[in-house]
């Protein structure tokens, strides 16, 4: 190659070069944007899992909104602990799993601590103390649970009500009835296909009360253990508990707490 093509061959290579810099990473302007007036980085908001299948605890109204005792304790919750959150709609059943996953930040959802939950999860401390409650038809003559030794027992899959269920009839009883939500299993007992359903009593009482038609009247029984209702957040994660308890601590010593439990129950509740 001469000398000159060499030059002039070279010269392209190197126009050509900067060209490309100059497309890939355009000069700075002339200013630096000065730290304080570039916009604030958007606050995280944390995605709360609910199963709004649970009045009162979550429901939907009707513009579809979701809403209840839970939605407005977390919203208090959050607003005291300086955190955004979002409520999402999500089933019971793998609830816990889009937790652990990632889908889900936080999960709200009328869910009793238990120690086995709490191998997988971790929970606040507890925001509500419930009971389980037996739903029968009004003319029915159980009065405890052990009469119901022998008849078909609706519940919602892996519920705390399921629980007691399978204590009295056994995991594999055909007699065990299994429904997706706890409405489904009481529009069952409507319609005949059960005898009792059994399920946290803040709901039973509040489908007993909203629901007259229905002809259903609560059983108690002596056996069944206090629940206490704790906001769930992924294992390990200490950070976001930590501030969820603070916001706990807070609306229940304002008393914005007492608010809300006094706005969905009555007193003597
Ligand atoms: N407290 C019961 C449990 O933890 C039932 C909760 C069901 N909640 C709901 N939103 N469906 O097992």
């Amino acid at each position: 190659m001469n000398p000159k093509r060499k030059l002039l061959l070279s010269l392209v290579t190197l126009s050509a070069a900067l060209l490309l810099g100059a497309c890939q990473k355009p000069a700075p302007t002339a200013v630096e944007v000065p730290a304080a007036s570039a916009p604030a980085p958007a606050a995280k908001v944390f995605v709360v899992g609910t199963d709004p299948t649970y009045a009162p605890f979550e429901f939907q109204n009707e513009k579809g909104e979701i809403v209840g005792f839970d939605i407005d304790v977390l919203t208090a919750v959050a607003k005291a602990a300086g955190i955004e959150v979002k409520f999402v709609s999500t089933p019971w059943e793998g609830a816990f799993n889009a937790l652990a996953q990632g889908d889900r930040d936080v999960l709200v959802s009328a869910v009793t601590i238990t120690d086995e939950r709490k191998q997988t999860l971790d929970f606040s401390e507890s925001y509500f103390e419930a009971r389980q409650l037996i739903a029968v038809p009004e003319k029915s003559k159980v009065s405890k649970l052990e009469d119901l030794k022998r008849s078909k027992i609706g519940v919602q899959t892996s519920t705390t009500g399921e629980e007691v269920v399978v204590k009295l009839l056994g995991k594999n009883s055909a007699n065990i009835k299994r429904f997706e939500s706890t409405p489904l299993a009481l529009s069952e007992l409507a319609a005949g296909g059960v005898d009792a359903v059994v399920a946290d009593n803040g709901v039973v009482t509040h489908y007993l009360a909203n629901n007259p038609g229905a002809k259903f009247k609560p059983v108690n029984d002596a056996s069944f253990a206090p629940e206490q209702y704790g906001i769930a957040v992924k294992k390990g994660n200490t950070e976001l508990l930590a501030k969820i308890n603070t916001g706990l601590a807070a609306i229940k010593a304002d008393g914005s707490y007492q608010k809300i439990q006094d706005k969905y129950f009555k007193p003597a509740q």
